[in-house]
């Protein structure tokens, strides 16, 4: 059953020579089983050794059209003969400009070339606008890389977040200055009283709320009724700046990404990944009040990528397509096709678990039937049973994140036929797995 992956394993060898654990980011890492793919067409990647995988990582969410979808890459290819970057503004950015505004209804963008430096960015607006520095985050919401929100993440152990009355900040790794841990205070989600008391007890430091609206990295737990709508309405009684996290789901569970999918308004939002499908390209979309703060010799923001004519030509089709077809709607349809799947699967099966998530980028915990309400709950899941189904599913042809904190991604390309296939493997791997045990 198992595919050959010998040329694979080859290139990951010389890979690990260079590279620390032979990746370039450490999401990607593994172990000897670590990925090198050559291609993707479609729905679909193929590893160097042409197996074939219908792909629902989708590089942790961005491609939403399909690999190398060829409207897009046209418009990259065209627009890059004549040049990529020209410290000077372009004017693809200015129509990927108007369409990021009149998709999000935020007026006012900046572009940047990741998600982590858009909620960088974001960052310090919100603290030049309210002239305060502590920023509240919640337990399990990942926002990039940079040290200021690298704190009690998705990566991080139970063990150390201590009670959830009073929450532990857990730096995601070594190398981040103590002091920064001074500046974010992590809360469960989705826990009303507790933002509240936190809220009135130090709101004078408090500078922003910035949250993931579903928990694109904690296995897609929701947003229970009225959660998004208590933040803004904390966020307008004190003055505090609401950044939501959109870089998931943006441009992906609608084209207004969550501000529109729950009828919420953000003071700034971030963007970075469904954008463009796959290329480059960030943004920091804010209202006229919060983003005029931004300029020289005001507030700091800028890059000599940012705006770069790839990212920005991959934009304009990909938003363009957006905007013109019912994208979001056909994929939706095919999210719950599978969603319907893998639910009936695992309950013919008698596996406990519970589906969450836009059927755009879905997630589901195994070994518990009520849906978490936020990081802890996941956690009390069966993470090795989850992970040894999804395995099993990959020798079958259909590739999902084994960690169960990756929600499954679907992209346009993504075919009805795909969907059995993926269903039958899923079938197939939960047989195997109970078999061994
Ligand atoms: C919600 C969220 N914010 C920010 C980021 C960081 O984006 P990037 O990897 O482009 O830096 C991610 C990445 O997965 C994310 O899921």
């Amino acid at each position: 059953m198992a595919r050959t992956r010998t040329r694979t394993r080859e290139l990951y060898q010389r890979a690990q020579k260079i590279f620390p654990y032979g990746v370039n980011s450490n999401f990607r890492y593994w172990g000897e089983d670590t990925n090198v793919f050559v291609r993707g067409e479609k729905g679909y990647i193929f590893d160097a050794d042409e197996n074939r995988y219908i792909d629902y990582r989708l590089a942790f969410g961005p491609v939403i059209l399909g690999h190398g979808y060829p409207a897009v890459v046209e418009r990259v290819t065209q627009a890059i003969k004549d040049g990529g970057v020209f410290a000077a503004t372009h004017p693809l950015e200015i129509t990927v400009g108007e369409r990021i505004a009149r998709m999000t209804g935020l007026p006012k963008i900046r572009f940047a070339n990741s998600g982590t430096e858009a909620t960088m960015h974001a960052l310090r607006i919100a603290r030049a606008y309210t002239g305060r520095e502590v920023v509240i985050k919640f337990e399990g919401c990942y926002h990039g890389f940079h040290d200021y929100l690298l704190w009690s993440t998705a990566t991080t152990p139970r063990g150390s977040m201590g009670s959830r009355r009073s929450p532990i900040n857990v730096p995601s790794g070594s190398g981040i200055p103590r002091v920064m841990g001074d500046l974010v205070i992590n809360l469960p989600f989705n826990d009303f009283e507790m933002l509240e008391r936190t809220v009135k007890a130090r709101w004078g430091n408090i500078a922003a709320i910035i949250v993931e609206p579903v928990m694109g990295n904690s296995a897609s737990v929701m947003p229970v009724e009225g959660w998004l709508q208590h933040i803004r309405r904390l966020c307008d009684e004190y003055g505090i700046v609401m950044i939501i996290d959109e870089v998931k789901t943006g441009f992906r569970i609608a084209n207004g990404g969550a501000q529109e999918y729950f009828g919420v308004r953000a003071d700034l939002a971030t963007y970075a990944k469904s954008v463009a499908n796959g290329f480059p390209l960030a943004a920091i979309a804010g209202t006229e009040a919060v983003m005029s703060i931004v300029g020289p010799g005001s507030v700091a923001h800028g890059g000599t990528y940012v705006g770069n004519v790839p990212g920005t030509a991959a934009a304009d089709a990909t938003l363009e397509i957006l905007e013109e077809q019912d994208i979001i709607g056909s994929i939706a349809r095919r999210g719950q096709k599978l969603i319907a799947g893998l639910d009936r699967i695992l309950t013919d099966a008698g596996i406990p678990h519970a589906m969450m998530g836009p059927p755009q980028m879905f997630g589901f915990v195994v070994g518990i039937d009520t849906p978490p309400r936020d990081y802890r709950d996941c956690l009390t899941s069966d993470l090795e049973l989850y992970e040894h189904i999804i395995l099993e599913m990959i020798e079958r042809g259909a590739i999902a994140e084994p960690d169960f904190r990756e929600p499954w991604f679907l992209c346009y390309e993504h075919s009805d036929a795909d969907i059995d296939e993926t269903l039958n493997a899923y079938a197939d791997a939960v047989k195997a797995v109970k078999q061994a045990h």
